[in-house]
């Protein structure tokens, strides 16, 4: 039986950083309002000139160092992000360039906010049918180009950044399980209701949301899919030893981790300096907790996320 595995992981969040009272300079809102709402103090903007393949890069050369492979290794790229480069070339096409190679499948992946663990499923697929022998799963955003700056209800949720991990074939797992589910009867509560139409953009390109109905849906089914992929692997809670959520709001976080009887100390959480970076908050989240030692290798750790469409999903994984 042939499992994934993650070799390394991997991340980058630009260098601007946009505090609460930076925000209070151009919209009605405060500090006070934003942190005991959302938990969020700050989040990073990308620079100018900086494309979300460029994010996607330095957390994807940062995973391939850690997992001590090169870009040829890697037969697979996928990237989760909503705010691709391009309408067309996919930003994995882009990213492939950027990183010099030439062969192997690269596409995106959009599911929004759970698009980190849509990714990571398919590519777990792919490894454990032995169509792919080196993955490199990434989510990259670079959300704050979808903010409506007008917006108090929207703009001080998000942030960019960009997450990596590098998967590889292993005799044990690795990741256990994925499960992912999705629902289009949500579309309306979370969207930007813009395309583009013979040669011209059309409709709003910013981020409309029914906050409350997110927040509902989020607090949900982030225990129902935890649950669920507890479940299926015969598992107890307290056999987890983390639990990295996706990133939108600290009392969506720890509504979480009651429901499901998982002690906050055990949670990782980031929402406070990144804000919502969308698919690269889990990859984000996972990286800085490997990184800083508070995951270790072995451990079984939950990855569970939640997004527009509506989306959401799970992957247990053992580091
Ligand atoms: O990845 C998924 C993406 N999205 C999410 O996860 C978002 C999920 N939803 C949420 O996190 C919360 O619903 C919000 C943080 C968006 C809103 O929190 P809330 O506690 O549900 O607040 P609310 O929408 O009920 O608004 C309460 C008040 C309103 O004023 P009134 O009508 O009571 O006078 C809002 O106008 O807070 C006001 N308000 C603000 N005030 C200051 C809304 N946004 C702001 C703001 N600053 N930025």
């Amino acid at each position: 039986m042939i499992y994934s595995k993650i070799a390394g992981t991997g991340s980058y969040i630009p260098e601007h950083i946009l505090t609460n009272q930076d925000l209070e300079k151009i919209v009605e809102t405060n500090d006070a309002w934003i942190q005991s709402r959302t938990g969020i103090r700050q989040r990073h903007v990308r620079a100018e000139n900086q494309l979300t393949s460029d994010l996607a890069l330095l957390a994807a050369q940062r995973a391939m160092a850690a997992a001590v492979v090169t870009p040829s290794d890697v037969d697979l790229l996928i990237v989760a992000t909503t705010t691709p480069d391009m309408v067309f070339p996919s930003t994995a096409c882009f990213l492939q360039a950027k990183l010099g190679m030439t062969g192997g499948a690269a596409f995106d992946v959009q599911a929004v906010c759970t698009g980190f663990v849509y990714a990571l499923a398919i590519a777990d697929k792919f490894i454990r049918s032995g169509g792919s022998k080196c993955a490199l799963v990434v989510g990259a955003e670079t959300f704050t180009n979808l903010l409506d700056w007008d917006d108090r209800n929207t703009c001080v949720l998000f942030g960019d950044g960009a997450g990596a991990v590098v998967l590889r074939p292993s005799d044990a797992p690795g990741i256990y399980s994925t499960h992912l589910h999705s629902d289009g009867r949500y579309a309306n509560k979370l969207f930007v209701p813009g395309s583009v139409c013979g040669g011209k953009a059309t409709g709003s390109p910013t981020v409309k949301m029914d906050g409350g109905s997110v927040f509902r849906f989020a607090v949900k089914v982030l225990d129902q899919v935890c649950r669920e992929a507890l479940e299926a692997n015969h598992l107890n809670v307290s056999e987890v030893d983390w639990l990295v959520p996706h990133q939108a709001n600290i009392r969506i976080i720890e509504s979480t981790a009651l429901k499901m009887g998982i002690d906050k100390s055990r949670v990782i959480v980031t929402v406070g300096d990144h804000g919502n970076t969308s698919a690269a908050s889990i990859p984000l989240a996972l990286d800085l907790a490997v990184r800083d030692g508070r995951i270790k290798p072995g451990q079984p750790v939950l990855l569970a996320g939640v997004g527009g469409g509506f989306t959401w999903g799970s992957a247990l994984i053992r580091m």
